[in-house]
């Protein structure tokens, strides 16, 4: 596994993460404890560190199942959720977020995971106004000084929210997660070059565009019900299927597997910390965590870990 700094939270994070929004049951496929477990057995094996989830992923469920599977070894892990959403069933919330909401949000976070501390408390893709709150900003304070919160970070969209990264610093945020893939450079144009100025850490999420970029499906491909990806629109997801084929064709070389491409691409800018590919079992953990070997993922990458 290679490691980069998470930009100025200074914590050190492998490459390769984990997204679990799939732990929540949205993805076509509910999750067992015991799945939950040896998924981040593997990862820890594989030294993957950092774990992406939230409250809403499920009733506080993913969070759940995460706190279960880790709390022998809680140290070993970086753990990033978020506040903003109350899970009502599925693919439908509400969104709770004054700042009484988020400190019960946070109680009920923190237990899920069975820890005292958060890693890395993300605002939940919320609004400017909820952004710009600065009670919700206290509130988030306090709880950073009572220990309950290590780092603020946003998890912003849509993808060219310029408003929260350009707001980042002056709102103790020190992280952004953003939809970055080869399907969707947005971020390129005026987020990643705020973030480089702040220096914020990148969490990019989305990095398969939802599995598409793995090059498993083709044109025509339908989901389940019960999968999030039954209520896109068939013609935009044959459009971007039909690029996806085509980046197939034109960019991935002969014989490199192209999902593990595609995380090293987005790794390959120099504003992104890691990747937080979603993940459904150990064989998805282990080919995910191969892409930090190849050649695209640099060692001399601006924000390589560097051994002091
Ligand atoms: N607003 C927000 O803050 C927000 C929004 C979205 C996501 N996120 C976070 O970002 C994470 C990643 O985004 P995402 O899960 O939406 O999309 P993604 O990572 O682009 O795609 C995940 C899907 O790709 C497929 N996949 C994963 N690894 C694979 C492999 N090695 N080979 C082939 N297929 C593979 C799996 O689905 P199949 O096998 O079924 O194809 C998986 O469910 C989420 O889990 C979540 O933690 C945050």
């Amino acid at each position: 596994m290679k490691y980069r700094r998470l930009g100025k939270t200074n914590l050190r994070v492998s490459v390769i993460g984990i997204g679990t929004w799939q732990f929540g049951g949205e993805w076509g496929k509910d999750f067992s404890q015991g799945e939950v477990f040896s998924m981040l057995a593997r990862a820890k094996e594989l030294g993957l560190n950092l774990i992406d989830t939230a409250e809403c992923y499920g009733d506080h469920l993913s969070e759940s199942l995460i706190g279960k599977a880790i709390k022998q070894d809680r140290a070993s892990w970086i753990i990033a959720t978020k506040f903003g959403h109350k899970y009502l069933g599925y693919m439908n919330r509400t969104e709770p977020r004054t700042p009484a909401d988020v400190r019960r949000q946070l109680e009920d976070s923190l237990r899920a995971l069975q820890t005292d501390y958060i890693d890395l408390y993300q605002y939940h893709s919320v609004r400017n106004s909820e952004f710009d709150d600065e009670g919700l900003r206290e509130m988030l304070l306090q709880a950073k000084q009572a220990g309950k919160i290590r780092h603020i970070g946003s998890s912003i969209s849509p993808n060219d929210n310029v408003h929260q990264v350009d707001g980042a610093t002056k709102a103790n945020v020190e992280t952004i997660q953003v939809i970055y893939n080869r399907l969707d450079r947005k971020p390129e144009q005026a987020v990643f070059p705020s973030c480089q100025r702040q220096d914020l850490g990148v969490l990019a999420r989305v990095p398969l565009a939802s599995g598409f970029l793995s090059g498993k499906y083709k044109p025509g491909a339908q989901f389940k019900e019960g999968d999030t990806r039954h209520e896109k629109k068939q013609k935009e997801i044959d459009t971007k299927l039909r690029e996806v084929e085509q980046i197939q064709r034109t960019e991935v070389p002969p014989g490199v597997n192209m999902a593990q491409w595609a995380l090293a691409w987005c790794l390959q800018h120099a504003a992104v910390s890691c990747v937080i590919p979603g993940c459904k079992s150990v064989e998805q953990v282990e080919s995910n965590a191969a892409a930090a070997e190849l050649p695209m993922v640099r060692d001399d990458h601006p924000q390589a870990w560097q051994a002091k």
